[in-house]
């Protein structure tokens, strides 16, 4: 017994003065000392000649020797690795960084979010509504009652399960929703996804997003809602962009009318796009018809509104140069990835 520890403590005294340079001298270390013939395996193959009463503290010291030898290695290891600096724990700064691709917001966002800000800073505030509305909101209540033949103007989808459902056809039905709370006066801008049964074309789609605006106060006028829409298009467009109101038709409003701006693309001098007309409509609006406000339990003698509706695709066309409305519901990444815009 004493024997064999005078040889462990032999062996641990030598085991401690082994300096490893490389990853040779290592492994040099390891096959002598910890190998299938090392020296390890050697004593403890010893053990069977060991008398039974002295095996248990045999065991013992060889057990300590045996985790001596291999915390050693470990630490010969270890020494090494850092001084070779093996690729996993040194950094080449050097090299060029893993491309993060960064995705972009999608163009119809970019001038949701344009239109909105533009309108918060007259003091609008946004309104949201549903997009399966009910009859009342979408048309009745917007004095386009049933059969009233302005209905045609919008090709709607009707829900089945209930005749009284379908997909808004515009976001006017927010307007509704919003005076039927009657706290006057009131502002708001309704942005939001619309739904028309229409051929999907270049120039239509079945849905599409629009932005209604809704002023109702007491003594509003025309020339208000003029000074609003002036506002608008110089911060959307720029101080060059030229305007125009031409008198139209809303069951919802009185007086209506459909302002168009300068073209774009063109400046005015024709082209396909303004159909060589120079301008291009952007916006339906008026004077909200007094038998809204009615409809709504605000009493139109005393309060007068304005409203308007535009459709955010064309604004969008019209900032961008994009002559294909179907683009922005491709999902075509080619197209997306270049507004980079905030
Ligand atoms: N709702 C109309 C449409 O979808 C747009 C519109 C026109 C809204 C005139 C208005 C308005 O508020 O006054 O075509």
């Amino acid at each position: 017994m004493n024997q064999l520890i005078t040889q462990l403590e032999e062996h641990k005294t030598e085991i401690a003065s082994f300096v490893v340079n490389n990853k040779e001298e290592l492994e040099s270390f390891r096959i002598k000392y910890l190998g299938t013939k090392g020296l390890l395996k050697s004593i403890m193959g010893e053990m069977k000649n060991v008398p039974v009463e002295q095996k248990k503290d045999a065991g013992q010291l060889l057990n300590e020797f045996k985790v001596f030898v291999e915390t050693f290695y470990a630490e010969l290891s270890s020494k090494i690795e850092d001084a070779s600096g093996s690729s996993e724990n040194k950094i080449d700064i050097s090299l060029p960084g893993q491309p993060l691709p960064l995705g972009s917001r999608h163009p119809i966002s970019i001038v949701h979010n344009k239109i909105v800000s533009i309108f918060q800073r007259l003091g609008f505030s946004v309104a949201e509504g549903p997009e399966i509305e009910d009859d009342w909101h979408n048309f009745t209540a917007l004095n386009l009652p049933e059969n009233h033949p302005a209905r045609d103007m919008q090709d709607t989808f009707y829900i089945s399960q209930n005749p009284d459902w379908l997909l808004r056809t515009h976001t006017s039905s927010v307007q509704i929703r919003e005076m039927e709370k009657k706290q006057l006066p009131l502002r708001i801008i309704c942005p939001g996804r619309v739904y028309r049964n229409e051929t999907i074309s270049a120039r239509a789609h079945c849905f599409f997003n629009q932005v209604e605006g809704l002023y109702i106060a007491e003594n509003v006028s025309f020339a208000d809602l003029k000074q609003t829409l002036y506002f608008f298009v110089k911060e959307m467009f720029g101080e060059d962009v030229k305007v125009r109101f031409r008198p139209s038709y809303f069951p919802f409003t009185e007086p209506s009318a459909e302002m168009d701006i300068s073209c774009l693309i063109c400046s005015g001098k024709g082209c396909s796009v303004c159909k060589r007309t120079g301008w291009v409509e952007i916006l339906g609006c008026g004077m909200v018809h007094p038998s809204v406000l009615d409809n709504c339990g605000i009493d139109s003698t005393k309060y007068t509104g304005f409203a308007f509706g535009m459709g955010i695709e064309r604004i969008t066309m019209l900032t961008y140069q994009v002559k294909d409305l179907r683009l922005f519901s491709e999902n075509d990444v080619r197209f997306l990835k270049q507004f980079t815009q905030a």
